[in-house]
């Protein structure tokens, strides 16, 4: 008998755990909306389309937005939430916008398939739709969907990598989200598009690790260049396009790789990539045309299933700046 009631109570135990990890985790398919909304696909599309052709910089914020909503709290549109204290208010994520296109998008669906469609599915989408029309139609990925949106935003639990950690310490911050060494060589290449800041770099251009002169990875002749945009001493903090090709810096392309294996990154991190012998090769191929455009979209969808939650963990926000629970921390 207590052999039987200990059988019970661990079967009762195995049973609740198995539960539990069903609790929060979301399960991902392809058309995940095909019943309650089968046109959310083209509706996101349109409205997407529609604001590219007025705003060239919409498709790296949304990049970098989903990047660092998936990378934190899992992919839940938590850095979506309006408060003092939330995700979009912390250092890293200033810079961080397209806020205005998500809500754009939300009021579309809310006339057409109202109460169906969560942030973080928004976000995926718009994302998906950006990257192909930045590469001129050619990086086009099926997503997954089925992410619902998150209950908890909070700055203080910022965790991003900095642009001045060593490739291995950053891999390793990758790894612990599921994504490899490769996934973040190519996820890196989100860099060949965007802006960054002089702020950012101006320690590569004077003073490099404290030795007053310029970080030696960088190409002497770019150094000069982004010296005369950068002043070291001035307050005006202009932006700089992280792909310096000057033909496709607004484009997805892999001319990023080519631009790092010549010192031409601009943030520490991405010239890094090109020397670091851990990921030396994979840019090389990267550079010489190893289909990087179909490889970026498979990585992006390895991101984009990151601390996804179901139904349970979530919710299906009215609008994508505030919780419908009341039970919110944001
Ligand atoms: C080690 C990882 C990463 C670091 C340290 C990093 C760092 C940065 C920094 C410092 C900026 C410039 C921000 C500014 O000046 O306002 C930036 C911009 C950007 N990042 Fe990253 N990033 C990383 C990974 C990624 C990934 C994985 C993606 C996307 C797949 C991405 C996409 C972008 C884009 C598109 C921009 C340009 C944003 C714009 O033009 O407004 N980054 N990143
Ligand atoms: C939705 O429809 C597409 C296309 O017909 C199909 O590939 C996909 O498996 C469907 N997904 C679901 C969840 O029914
Ligand atoms: C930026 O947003 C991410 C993802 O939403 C969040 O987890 C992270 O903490 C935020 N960064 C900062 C500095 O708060
Ligand atoms: C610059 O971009 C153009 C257009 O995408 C591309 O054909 C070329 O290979 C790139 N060159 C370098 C050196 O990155």
């Amino acid at each position: 008998m207590a052999v039987k009631i200990s059988t019970i109570s661990a079967l009762v135990v195995f049973l609740a755990l198995l539960s539990l990890s069903h609790f929060s985790h979301g399960e991902l398919q392809l058309g995940f909306y095909n019943k309650t909304c089968p046109d959310v696909e083209k509706i996101v599309f349109g409205v997407v389309q529609d604001a590219f052709r007025t705003n060239s910089r919409l498709a790296p914020l949304m990049i970098r937005l989903y990047f660092h909503d998936c990378f934190s709290n899992g992919c839940d549109a938590s850095l979506l939430l309006d408060s003092t204290t939330s995700e979009k208010t912390a250092g890293p994520n200033l810079s961080v916008d397209g806020y205005a296109l998500i809500d754009a998008i939300k009021d579309e669906l809310e006339i057409k398939c109202a109460g169906f469609i969560s942030c973080a599915d928004i976000i995926a989408l718009a994302t998906r739709d950006l990257v192909n029309l930045a590469s001129g139609g050619k990086a086009r990925y099926e997503i997954p969907t089925g992410r619902f949106d998150g209950r908890e935003s909070l700055a203080s639990s910022v965790n991003l990598p900095g642009p001045q950690m060593s490739v291995s310490d950053t891999v390793e911050m990758f790894e612990k989200r599921n994504l490899d060494l490769t996934d973040m060589v190519l996820l890196l290449g989100g860099h060949t598009i965007g802006k960054t800041h002089c702020s950012f770099i101006k320690d590569r251009l004077y003073n490099f690790e404290n030795t007053q002169g310029p970080d030696p990875a960088m190409d002497p002749k770019l150094v000069k260049e982004l010296k005369r945009e950068c002043p070291e001493n001035s307050k005006q903090n202009k932006a700089i396009n992280l792909d310096q090709n000057v033909s496709s810096s607004n484009i997805v392309d892999a001319s990023f790789y080519k631009q790092i294996k010549s010192g031409r990154g601009i943030l520490q991190i991405d010239d890094q990539l090109a020397t670091d012998e851990m990921t030396e090769q994979i840019v090389t191929d990267l550079a010489e045309g190893d289909d990087f455009l179909a490889r970026f979209g498979q990585a992006m969808v390895k991101l984009g299933s990151f601390g996804v939650k179901n139904k349970d963990a979530g919710e299906i926000r009215k609008s994508c700046r505030s919780c419908k629970n009341r039970f919110c921390t944001a």
